[in-house]
């Protein structure tokens, strides 16, 4: 946590065109501030473990297409962050990851979806035990009615883990960056924090049952900047233990924090009655936001369309 200075918040707030994480930067924002170093610099594919492969994914809600036709592989101990124009399929997406779409009844998964090899759709898993492996972090923080405590030893209880229920706790506020500042309150009620805290809260929760993935789906949209610098660092110390798929509007944080980035957009049919999102471009987020293969792609980071 070296690099969670509030001096570093407030030079992050401050940056020409962060959108304070409330999503409007993609079409107003123009060019993205990241500089060139700070972008990471994503390892060679061919030294990565795959978390997930998506072979030609599609996803239709009471037959309507949502998503068609996503190829792409996720990797282990990465953030790989999901881009585009609202309705392009983003949280489809994200939500096919942890088999979140099994609780729409009318969505409808076709192609395939590799876990470490293994189908996620495959007849003898488990759903409830992916969400386990699999955690997400929703756009509004949404912690139980319940004390700071019990929000964190809840899933833990629940699983029937083994070990301190004390130490569990501490090790998964530790671990969101929250524990220097709810260790003296952890009996007060959760709704009682700061929307930032909030969403820290709801990631201890996360990591507390000892996922292996996390998915955020637009996690700092109802936050401040400083509150989004500081789940942005906690993503970079997140990555070493988890992998990490986010979705984001906000440009600035996916250059900021992503290793990867899948653009994507919507495309009509011939009578543009019809609309699915598709992968536009899947590449290091470097070269996606510096020198992108697909002028829609460079359209898009640039702030030229929304
Ligand atoms: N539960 C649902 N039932 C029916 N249609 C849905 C459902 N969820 C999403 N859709 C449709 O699927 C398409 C993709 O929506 P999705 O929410 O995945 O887009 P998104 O990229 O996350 O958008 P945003 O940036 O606005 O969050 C849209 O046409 C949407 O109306
Ligand atoms: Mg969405």
């Amino acid at each position: 946590m070296s690099e969670l200075t509030e001096e570093r918040f407030r030079e992050r707030a401050e940056a020409p065109g962060n959108d304070a994480g409330d999503g409007t930067s993609a079409a107003a924002g123009g060019s993205i501030s990241v500089q060139p170093d700070e972008f990471h610099h994503a390892r060679d594919i061919g030294e990565l473990e795959k978390v997930f492969e998506l072979e030609s994914l599609s996803v239709s809600y009471a037959g309507v297409p949502a998503v068609k036709e996503v190829s792409m592989d996720i990797y282990k101990n990465e953030v790989t962050a999901l881009i585009g124009p609202s309705g392009c399929g983003k949280s489809t997406l994200i939500r096919c990851l942890n088999r979140m779409n099994d609780l729409v009844p009318t969505a409808e998964v076709t192609g395939r979806l590799l876990y470490h090899g293994e189908d996620l759709y495959g007849p003898k898993v488990d759903p409830v035990q992916v969400r386990k492996l699999i955690g997400m972090v929703f756009q509004k923080p949404n912690p139980f009615p319940k004390s700071i405590y019990e929000n964190v030893a809840f899933g833990p209880r629940i699983l029937g883990m083994k070990g301190d229920m004390d130490e569990i706790v501490e090790k998964a506020l530790r671990g969101a960056a929250l524990w220097d500042e709810v260790k003296d309150r952890l009996d007060s009620n959760a709704f009682g924090m700061s929307g930032g805290q909030q969403q820290r809260l709801c990631i201890a929760r996360c990591i507390a049952v000892e996922p292996d993935v996390i998915l955020m789906d637009e996690p700092c949209s109802a936050l401040d900047p400083i509150s989004t610098g500081k789940i942005e660092d906690l993503m970079m110390e997140l990555k070493r233990e988890f992998s990490i798929v986010i979705v984001t509007h906000n440009m600035q944080q996916a250059a900021r924090v992503s290793d990867r980035t899948a653009f994507l957009m919507v495309e009509l049919d011939a009578t543009e009655q019809n609309r699915w999102g598709r992968i536009v471009e899947y590449d290091a987020t470097e070269k996606i936001f510096t020198n992108p293969g697909d002028p829609r792609t460079e359209d898009y980071v640039s702030g030229k369309v929304g």
